[in-house]
């Protein structure tokens, strides 16, 4: 032995622990137990392949990632971008039941949602990158938690090809200055872009009539605008969808340090007092095996899954574990809180007889407006409604148990109302449809910053078992009053020309379900329509929360879990509020900013 490390010590090799010479993907459970590997990440999604590739860029690092479901790259469902949503459903969807019989969609294969989703990419407003630090009650000068860091993230992520004249001629725009060219991430624009004059229609009438400045590319940080977004999809290879699975695992497959077990869930984080040693993993059938971390273990299981690991694993609100009988680890209360969803409807109308789209989706233009934007057509007070009722959302919020306490609650929403209103955030996203609803041309419509918390939260030991969801959806009243501002606005904007010209009459709602009474239809009649019928836009965020304790953060500005060693969280659950924008570039930069670390 003495004479064997001598002779380690004189190659140079270092004393770390055994590393596993494991790499590849792998199967069999039995290749990964009882092996120690340095890192070891749960869940191959967005977060756990930005930093497995980061990671193991050092060969000296071993890492192992653990991911439930599937390696799927080579199946259209997912590489197709024009089959968006046929992977619904199926076994590369988690589908998890959530309240008021809403389902939540995520992504079981490599690559998480990123290998299922909708592909556009958006950045939000610039202060909602600064209230990070705000959140943690942090200085944030030196960053990386503020516009600046996050933009430098962003950037490395990304690798951009600019519009072609092709796509220039049906709207697409951009400026170079706010893009890389050379990151993993591949972002572009679709080559069959539709080129009808539907987008440029939305385009100019929401920035003509309806006080949304139109931008020629909106990822500056003032995002409260409509632009043509790009998508990311790959320009290298006929746009297939750029996932995280392809962007970050693919170009690395062969490293000889990075390995990543497939078909097996994390069921449990082991502990030696709060020092996270392992994880522990299996199937449904019970079978359970152990693999050691030597430096850290990092969980990037999504917004639903990670807290409810963690509670799993004893990391929560006491009062939750010890009814479960489950032996607390580490007192964390915010775990599985402040859980945001938003909620959508789509407005549809019927295109006049013989109107080609020109092209295939995914659709480009998009817009977000703010309150000036949402309220230039149609008298609202969602502004006093926020002054008037914050302290009511709080309460309320804290007899769901969803937040921590009042003070926190109220401090957290005083942070949302300075975003909303000062800040000129928007409030909605209306993204132009073509081919959606009904087949014709639509508005996709939903509010961006919920004051409605929810929570998820396990209700048995069983890891298999789904945790209990409930966004609370619309249980603080101005995130419906602000639905039907903007359901009104996306009526009102089909009925103005040259929008007007290309379609004929409305087929979702429909002036019977809504009707018309010469101002867009009444608070009445689309609150009903949109309870009945909205669904969840499975964007789930915040249930791990980076945030300062006493707001009931779960995680600090180096991800670190509060009051636990070498335990991080790099997913959607730290994002501590929803940003005016798609969630995944926001993730892309929180993900690189923390491989940084
Ligand atoms: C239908 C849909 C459409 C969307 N559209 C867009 C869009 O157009 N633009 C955009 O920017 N964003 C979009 N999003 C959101 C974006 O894709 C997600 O917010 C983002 O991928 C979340 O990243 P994550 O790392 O938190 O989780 P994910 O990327 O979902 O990764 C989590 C991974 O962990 C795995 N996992 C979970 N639990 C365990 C466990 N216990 N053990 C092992 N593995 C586990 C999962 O299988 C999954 O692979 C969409 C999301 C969905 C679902
Ligand atoms: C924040 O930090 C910067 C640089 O470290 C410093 O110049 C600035 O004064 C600080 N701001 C506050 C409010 O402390
Ligand atoms: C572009 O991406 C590459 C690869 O991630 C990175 O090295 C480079 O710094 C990025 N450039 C900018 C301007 O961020
Ligand atoms: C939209 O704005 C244009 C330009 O100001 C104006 O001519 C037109 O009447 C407006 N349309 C409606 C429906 O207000
Ligand atoms: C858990 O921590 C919170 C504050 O973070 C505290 O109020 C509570 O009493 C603690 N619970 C237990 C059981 O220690």
């Amino acid at each position: 032995m003495i004479r064997s490390t001598a002779l380690l010590l004189s190659l140079g090799v270092s004393l770390i622990p055994s590393t596993s010479a494991l790499s590849g993907l792998v199967t069999d459970p039995t290749q990964v137990s009882d092996q120690s590997f340095d890192y070891v990440i749960v869940g191959g999604g967005l977060g756990g392949l930005v930093v497995a590739n980061r990671l193991s860029e050092n060969p000296d690092i071993s890492v192992l990632v653990i991911e439930a479901g599937s390696d799927n790259r080579d199946d259209p469902r997912v590489y197709d971008p024009y089959q968006y949503s046929v992977a619904f459903n199926t076994e590369l969807d988690w589908n998890w039941p959530s309240s008021q019989g809403r389902y939540i969609k995520g992504g079981k294969t490599l690559g998480g949602s990123t290998s299922i989703n909708g592909l556009a990419q958006t950045r939000g407003q610039k202060a909602q990158y600064d209230s990070l630090s705000t959140f943690l009650g942090i200085n944030g000068t030196e960053g990386p938690w503020n516009w600046d860091g996050m933009y430098f993230g962003m950037l490395k992520s990304e690798g951009f090809s600019a519009p072609n004249d092709q796509q220039k001629e049906a709207g697409a725009s951009s400026n170079p200055a706010l893009h890389n060219t050379s990151g993993p991430l591949q972002v572009t624009y679709p080559d069959e872009i539709f080129h009808g004059p539907q987008q440029k229609y939305f385009q100019t009438v929401i920035s003509t009539n309806f006080s949304v400045a139109s931008s020629p590319d909106a990822d500056d940080g003032n995002a409260n605008v409509v632009a043509f977004h790009p998508n990311t999809m790959s320009w290298q290879d006929s746009d297939h969808r750029s996932s995280s699975a392809t962007a970050y695992y693919s170009p690395v497959a062969e490293r000889s340090n990075l390995a990543i077990l497939l078909q097996h869930l994390a069921t449990k984080i082991r502990f030696d007092g709060n020092k996270a040693t392992g994880v522990e993993f299996g199937t449904s059938n019970g079978d359970r095996y152990t693999v050691n971390a030597n430096r850290e273990v990092i969980i990037s299981a999504g917004a639903i899954q990670t807290p409810a690991l963690l509670q799993l694993s004893g990391v929560g609100d006491p009062a939750l574990l010890n009814g479960l009988g489950i032996n607390v680890v580490a007192n964390v209360s915010g775990v599985g809180k402040n859980l945001q969803e938003q909620t959508m409807n789509s407005v549809g109308w019927t295109p006049i007889e013989g109107f080609d789209f020109q092209g295939r989706g995914p659709s480009d233009c998009i817009a977000y407006p703010d309150l000036l934007g949402l309220t230039s057509s149609s008298n609202n007070d969602i502004a006093s409604t926020i002054s008037t009722n914050i302290g009511k959302y709080a309460q309320d919020a804290y007899d769901a148990g969803a937040v921590v306490s009042v003070e926190a609650a109220s401090a957290i929403f005083a942070i949302q109302q300075g975003l909303m209103i000062d800040d000129h955030s928007g409030l909605v996203e209306a993204f132009f449809d073509s081919g959606f609803p009904n087949g014709g041309l639509g508005i996709d419509l939903w509010q961006l910053l919920p004051f409605s918390r929810g929570t998820v939260q396990i209700t048995s030991t069983d890891p298999f078992t789904y945790p209990n969801i409930d966004p609370r959806y619309f249980s603080a009243d101005v995130d419906l009053k602000i639905q039907i501002a903007g359901l009104r606005m996306a009526r009102k904007i089909f009925q103005t020309a040259p929008l007007r010209s290309i379609v004929t009459e409305e087929n979702a709602p429909g002036y019977d379900s809504v009707p018309e009474d010469g101002n867009g239809g009444s608070d009445e009649d689309w609150s009903r329509w949109i309870v009945d019928g909205f669904s969840s836009v499975h964007h789930p965020i915040a249930t791990c929360s980076m945030m300062s304790e006493e707001l009931g953060g779960v995680v600090g500005a180096d991800l670190k879990v509060y009051n636990t060693e070498n335990l991080r969280i790099v997913d959607a659950s730290v994002l501590p509020i929803q940003f005016s924008a798609h969630l995944s570039a926001t993730l892309y930069g929180i993900a690189e900013n923390a491989a940084d670390m």
